[in-house]
């Protein structure tokens, strides 16, 4: 059973500033909730009630949303305000927080690397709240679990994205091992390949569910694209032992790190919630 859930939170969010000079991306509010409260309850859907959070500097508002405000408490207590905690309040309570500093910005691998004291030796979620996933079914985490639990090894989630966006992305070959539920075994992976170097266009999506292996991997993982440790690189060293299958989940997913991806997501919620 997979019991962990790391958030890798570090980034400096700069396509957002000035949004995010004082205030980090995963804070930014879908409707009513930041974005980071959203993967959290993707992750506690999926069972994973040990949330773990990998910060920096200027992110302690992540800390503060996780807990309890006294004040704010007493102050709307009895009144018709009251509601609005509902939903966080049941989080603090179901799940435990814990949480790492990213001392340097060395990329997602490091930032995973630097989770490692929270995580230790067993299998884990990660989840990039920047990447907000909706179905109406079993979250994109929970669909993931089931896949972890019939191949045991690390799995990805992907989408097809447009052949002109593979940049954005770290992109897999593989073959299809499972058509009924679209799994792929990987035998390769490229980080934000340029369109004629892309090797599908199958990319990966910010879930990932990884075996504690990845850490002595993510040690030994040298800077790769733009001078960061990235995760692609170490995963590909297990998909060589062709331990990483990939994994095309059901829902929409949304790219809360771009203007455009959180318009759009903003919309949607919205759409929802008027229904
Ligand atoms: P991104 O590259 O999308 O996030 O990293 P960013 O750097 O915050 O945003 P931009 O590109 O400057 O706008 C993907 C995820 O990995 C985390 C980020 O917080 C984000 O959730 N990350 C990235 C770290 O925690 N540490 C890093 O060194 C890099």
């Amino acid at each position: 059973m997979i019991r962990k859930c790391l958030f890798p939170a570090a980034g400096y969010g700069t396509r957002f500033l000035p949004a995010t000079k004082a205030t980090p991306k995963e804070m930014l509010p879908i409707l009513t909730k930041p974005l980071i409260q959203y993967g959290v309850e993707e992750a506690l859907e999926a069972n994973m009630s040990h949330i773990a959070i990998v910060t920096g500097r200027g992110k302690r508002a992540i800390e503060d949303h996780f807990d309890i405000s006294y004040e704010l408490e007493q102050q709307i207590k009895g009144t018709s305000k009251e509601h609005y905690l509902t939903e966080i309040r049941a989080l603090i309570t179901q799940c435990t927080f814990s949480y790492t500093r990213q001392v340097e910005m060395k990329g997602l691998g490091h930032a995973i690397l630097s989770g490692e004291t929270l995580i230790g030796k067993e299998s884990f979620g990660v989840i990039l709240a920047d990447d907000l996933c909706y179905n109406d079914g079993d979250g994109v985490l929970s669909q993931m679990v089931k896949v972890y639990e019939q191949y045991e090894c690390s799995v990805v989630a992907i989408e097809e994205v447009p052949m002109d966006e593979t940049q954005k992305y770290g992109v897999i070959a593989g073959h299809l091992i499972d058509e009924t539920t679209d799994i792929y075994r990987v035998t390769d992976m490229v980080e934000k390949p340029a369109p004629q170097d892309a090797p599908s266009n199958m990319a990966i999506i910010g879930r990932y569910i990884l075996t504690p292996d990845i850490f002595d991997i993510l040690r030994e993982t040298k800077p790769g694209r733009g001078g960061e440790i990235q995760i692609t690189d170490a995963l590909l060293e297990q998909a060589k032992k062709g331990k990483v299958v990939a994994y095309k989940f059901k829902g929409d997913r949304f790219d809360c790190g771009s203007v455009d991806g959180f318009v759009k997501a903003t919309n949607y919620y919205y759409e929802k919630s008027e229904k």
